[in-house]
Formats: C-alpha cells, structure tokens, sequence
C-alpha cells in the first residue's frame, strides 16, 4: 500500500469514527430498571455537557439535569465531550448482610457506563456510571487515570436534579445546624436553602423520593441547595452543594478515582422508602473475614445520669464511672438479659478535656470490672470522646483500641463534640470523611466495633466494614435532657425513619421511663410510655440503647419486660402503616425464635391503629403481647400510663389500638408452640 492510499484510508477511518461519535452523541442512551418502571436516558447536549433525565412510568421524576465537574486551576469538566464507549450490564444477586433489618438482600440492577472523552486538545476522560434498580437510581462520576487528569482538585460538583415541578420535601440544614442534630423540616423544594441529605420529597404524583449518597470514600459529603430560578419557570433545581476544606476546595483527587454513588429511592409508598436497599448494594460487599466478634445487643450506660446531674463525668465526690458503679450496672444487664454497658467519663481528663485514651481514671478498675462483665455475660460498651481534636486521637487511636481489645472490649462509642474538627474542618468535609474512615478500618484490626457521634452522614459504609454499627448524626433523645426550647417535638420522631433513617442506624437511645427533669423542668420527653417502648423497635439500630438511669427501669419492670426480650437483629421487616411526620407501624421478624415485634408511633394527633398481621405465618396462632396507651394516656398529662395485655391473634387479625397524642403500640408476637 501506498503512503498516500494508507492516509487516504487513515483519513476516512477517522471521518467514520467522527460521523460514528456525532450520531451516538445525539441518540439518547437508555436505560430501565428490572422491573421495567424506572426508566433513565443519557444524552449530550448540543455543547457536549452530559445530562440524565428519569421517568417512572412514562411520567418525568427528572427532567434534563446536567452532570459535570467544577475544577481548580484545571479547565471544568463540564462541556465539550464526545462518546468514546457505551457499556450495558446487569447484576442479579442476594447477600447476608452480618446484622440489619433483614436476613437477605437481593441486589438487583441494570448499568449503564458512559464513557466520555473531551474534544478539545486535552481530551481528559470522564466516565459516568448509571445503575437502576427497581427502587431507584444510583449514579457515579469515574476519574480514568490518565496522563493529562493525574491529581487535581474539584471546586464543585455540577450534579443537577430538576424536578417538573416545586414538591413537598423534608430536610434539615447545613448553616446553623451542627453534626446534623435537627428537626425535619416540610418545605417546597424551591424554598429549603441549603440542605444535608437525605432529603425526602412527596410528588404531586404520590410518589415518594429520596436523594442521599452511598459508599462516602475519600470525598466530601453532598448537601443540595436550589438553584434560583427565573418567575415563569415552574421546574426546580437542586445541585450538590459539597461540604468545602478549610481552604476552600471541596474534593482533593489522589488514589481514589471515584465519586460516592448519588442516589435517588424511588417508591410508591411513603412505608416502601423504609424498605429500599439501595444506600447498602452500592456499597461494597464486606471487607472483614472473621465478623464473629460483631455482635447487635441492647445496651444501658452510665450516662443518662449526667445528663440528669446525679453524677459526674469527671472523677470527684459524684463520679459516675466507679467500678462499684458500673458493677451495679452490669448486674442489672445480666439479670434484665441484656448484652452491655457504656461507660462515660472513665478516663483522663474529663475536667480539661485533654483525652487520655488509655489512662482510666483510678476508680475505675478495668480489669476487675471486664472480668466481672466476662463472669455475668455483659460487655463493657468502651468510650472515646475526641472533643474534635481529631490529632490527638489520631495520635493515641491505635494504643487505644489495643488498650480496650485487651480486657476484650469489642465495642466503642466515639465522640466529636467540637463545631470544627482540628479547630478548622468540617466534620462532613473530605478531611472528616478520611478521619472517620480511618478510625473504623483501625477499630477492625482490633476487633472494636464502633458507635460514632458526631459522624459524617452516614452512606452504608457498614455493608463493607459491619463493625460501624451505628451512629448519631441525629437529634437524639439526649436533648429532651437540655434543650433550652424544651425538648423533641412528638412529631420528631414520625419524621425520622422517613428522613435521617434512610442514611441508616441511628443511636437515638429511646426508652425514658421517668418524664420528670429535675434539672430543666420545662425540657422533657414528650411522649407516652408505650411510645418509647415503640421507638426501639421503630428506630432501627443494631447496638439500641436503653437510655434511663436504670433505678426508673427498677421501678417499671412490666414495661421493661418488651425491651429484655426484643432484639436487634432482624430477618425480615415490613411496614403495615406509614405517613411522614403524622404515624408509623413497623413489623420486626426475629431471627431463630420466629417472633414478630411491631412498633407502632404517632405524633401530635391521637389516633386509632390498625395493623394489619397478614405479615404473620398462615399456619400458626401466635400470643400477642400488647404494650399500649391507657385511656388516661397524654404525652403531656399522663405519660406513664400504660396497658399491657395478652392476647390470642392469627395472621387473618388486625389489631385495631387506640394511641395517645405522640402516643405509640409496642407489640410482642410469638408462636404458640402446640398451634
Ligand atoms: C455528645 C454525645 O452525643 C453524648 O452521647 C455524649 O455523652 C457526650 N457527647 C459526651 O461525649
């Protein structure tokens, strides 16, 4: 072949190629879910900018929302690209997860992986990769690594969600909320400001959305804000709004090429969001071999009591973390068949709150108190409150977790009270995300399982490493301890599974017993009784605390029985009842015993139950043990009142149960053994 002839064909190959790129670039890509309802297409606009738009049902979600990133001292990512390849796969399995909400998950999808090339000189690659799953959408950015993208920094990310019109939506706020400890809010889409996710949003299409992320690996956490919009356009915008470095960047891209998935839970009911699985299957499958020593439990502490002011953290006349103290509290774990106790305030120096994390203060003996706790069955619950000095923790992290892991302590709970970490990061900023990261993956080496407060939002990092059992990043029951306006609002925590509880467990530490606060008597649980016994089965956290003081659990021990015997573990979960911010109904099966436990909660409103037990084996009776409102119950008049009655029941039954204003049902289900 002739030199000519040869870049004569070189030339058309390259004009094939070209026309071949052009007519990708204006046909939509598509994409469904399994069951064929969600639907999602890709398109390049006229400029080359990527955007997605997703239906269900034939009917828009999101409209044309573009995809792109913002960087620093580095042309943006956001225009001038081209198709370089388009990948479709699917995946169809099932997996154990090692503690949850149930036995098995299945992890159903479809994918589409659209890899982009820019046209301009530079030609730096970009790949997005869509997955749909029946109950929703996940996507993400991929970084190739390539010559003229090595590392670089982003200053925003131009993730957009346009909705078709301005939707109902709960959130909390970025500004003026610290570590996500807030209520939930019902605003218009348009009207939110800067939001954390998740974000939960009605459609006037009844369906029921929620945006959130998943697997938050070296990046920053995602919040939204509206984007503004001119008068006469009646779609809204919401971008990412990613929590910024003290120095103004947002992500810094080294080794890990990959954003977290931004996803979208897709449901017809406002009880099937609590049901999605998506946050955990696009996290990865999990990283620790021998999870033998990752046990779920109730737990009670030594720490109500400071709250309450009738001990101290900090070592003196009234300490609370005194070996004799917390012998006590090991044996009412033991008689009351439950797995732990947290102890607060045992190490240097809670006075000046420079942590020693392994210098126990000298009434607390260690040793003695864990081989007490060995002899009895109950695990001493470790703690490591960092006051946000995240160096000094990360200096001591490894002595302390050998320290614990020694007298065989395999749960921690960890703190950051502090508005900054280091006195300058945000705890959601890329440095909190890596912080975090680290203190699990250290806590894994030495069998420590962890219970963070103060966390980043939470994104299933615990499908991976299933010793983050839980976190906070909730406004707990800690402040109807000493909340200046008096407390959580019966509504509270109707929003919560529907809201933060989507992000995953929350260590909300339900169950007060006494509703008087001697210390701020205007600031109290404003709940009945029955409704706290609820909250632990409603609120779903493998390690769930029973919180009070436990001379008030003494006093009540009808009551307390529901809580001795309910797990936190479960194999199945379904939602009989469900309306955001107004009443909630999950059903519980446990694992072995074949007993279902419902927890049942309403808020400002009183009103009657009806649940349905059509989720019970047909084949069997089961002895329902009802925990419930008494006629005289009131959150705010009569809060300790409460029923407790045995019943008779089969799957063809309905309990039909009058609740209390922020009233609530807890319900023991059990098969009868000859039935
Ligand atoms: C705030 C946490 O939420 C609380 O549970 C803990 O007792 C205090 N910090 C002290 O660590």
């Amino acid at each position: 072949m002739t030199m000519k002839l040869k870049k004569t064909l070189q030339i058309i190959l390259a004009l094939c190629l070209g026309l071949w790129m052009i007519s990708c670039q204006q046909e939509h890509i598509k994409l469904t879910s399994p069951n064929g309802k969600l639907s999602l297409e890709f398109t390049l606009d006229e400029e080359g900018a990527p955007r997605y738009c997703l239906r269900h049902a034939g009917k828009n979600i999101l409209l044309p929302s573009r995809l792109g990133l913002v960087l620093k001292d580095a042309p943006d990512l956001l225009t001038g690209f081209v198709l370089k390849e388009v990948k479709h796969d699917s995946h169809n399995d099932v997996w154990q997860p090692v503690w949850g909400e149930e036995a098995e998950i299945v992890n159903h999808y479809n994918e589409l992986r659209v890899c982009l090339k820019e046209e301009t000189s530079l030609e730096r690659e970009l790949n997005i990769i869509f997955r749909l799953f029946d109950d929703g959408m996940g996507f993400r950015y991929e970084f190739p690594r390539q010559q003229q993208l090595q590392e670089f920094l982003i200053d925003d990310e131009v993730t957009e969600f346009v909705f078709p019109a301005d939707y109902d939506a709960w959130s909390i706020p970025v500004k003026g909320v610290r570590f996500y400890e807030a209520l939930f809010e019902k605003k218009t889409l348009s009207k939110m400001g800067w939001v954390s996710t998740p974000v939960t949003i009605e459609t006037t299409d009844s369906l029921y959305l929620a945006i959130h992320e998943a697997n938050l690996t070296d990046y920053a956490a995602m919040n939204l804000k509206p984007v503004e919009q001119l008068e006469d356009n009646k779609t809204v915008t919401l971008r990412a709004a990613l929590t910024p470095w003290s120095t103004g960047e947002k992500v810094r891209v080294t080794d890990t090429r990959v954003s977290p998935w931004r996803t979208m839970i897709v449901a017809e009911s406002a009880g099937d969001l609590l049901l999605s699985r998506l946050m955990l299957n696009l996290n990865e499958p999990c990283r620790i071999t021998d999870t033998s020593w990752i046990q779920p439990m109730r737990y009670i502490g030594i720490w109500w009591t400071y709250h309450m002011k009738h001990s101290t953290w900090h070592a003196g006349p009234h300490h609370g973390a005194t070996t004799e103290n917390t012998m006590r509290h090991i044996d009412f774990a033991a008689a009351n068949n439950l797995g732990g106790v947290l102890v607060e305030g045992w190490n240097e120096d809670w006075a000046t709150w420079k942590f020693s994390f392994t210098k126990p203060y000298t009434d607390f003996d260690i040793q003695r108190i864990t081989d007490y706790g060995r002899s009895k069955g109950v695990a001493l619950i470790g703690h490591h409150e960092t006051g946000g000095n995240v160096s000094n923790y990360e200096n001591q992290m490894e002595d302390g977790f050998k320290f614990y892991e020694k007298y065989g302590v395999h749960q921690v709970k960890t703190g950051y009270v502090g508005d900054l970490l280091d006195g300058k990061e945000y705890h959601s900023s890329q440095f909190g995300v890596l912080h975090y990261r680290k203190v699990i993956e250290a806590a894994a080496r030495h069998r420590i399982c962890i219970d963070n407060h103060e966390p980043v939002i939470p994104t299933g990092l615990q499908r991976t490493f299933p010793n983050l059992m839980t976190q906070e990043g909730v406004r707990g029951q800690e402040w109807d301890a000493w909340d200046v306006d008096g407390g959580n609002p019966p509504s509270h925590t109707v929003m919560l599974p529907f809201t933060r509880g989507l992000a995953g467990p929350m260590d909300f530490t339900p169950v007060t017993f006494r509703f008087v606060n001697d210390v701020m008597p205007q600031t109290r649980v404003h709940t009945t009784l029955a409704k706290q016994l609820a909250l632990f089965v409603v609120l779903y956290s493998p390690l769930q605390m029973a919180s009070d003081e436990i001379e008030n659990y003494e006093a009540n021990p009808e009551p307390f029985n529901f809580i001795v015997s309910c797990p936190t573990d479960w194999s199945r979960t379904v939602v009989p009842e469900a309306c955001i911010g107004s009443y909630v109904t999950i059903a519980r099966c446990d694992k072995g015993e074949g007993c279902w436990y419902i927890g049942s909660i309403t808020g400002d409103e009183e009103r009657t139950a009806n649940i349905s037990l059509s989720f019970l084996d047909t084949d069997k009776s089961y002895l329902a043990t009802i925990y419930r409102d008494a006629p005289e119950s009131d959150y705010e008049t009569c809060p300790a009142a409460i029923l407790i009655e045995e019943r008779e029941v089969t799957y063809s039954d309905t309990l039909t149960i009058r609740q209390a204003r922020s009233g609530g049902t807890a319900v023991r289900l059990c098969p009868i053994k000859d039935s």
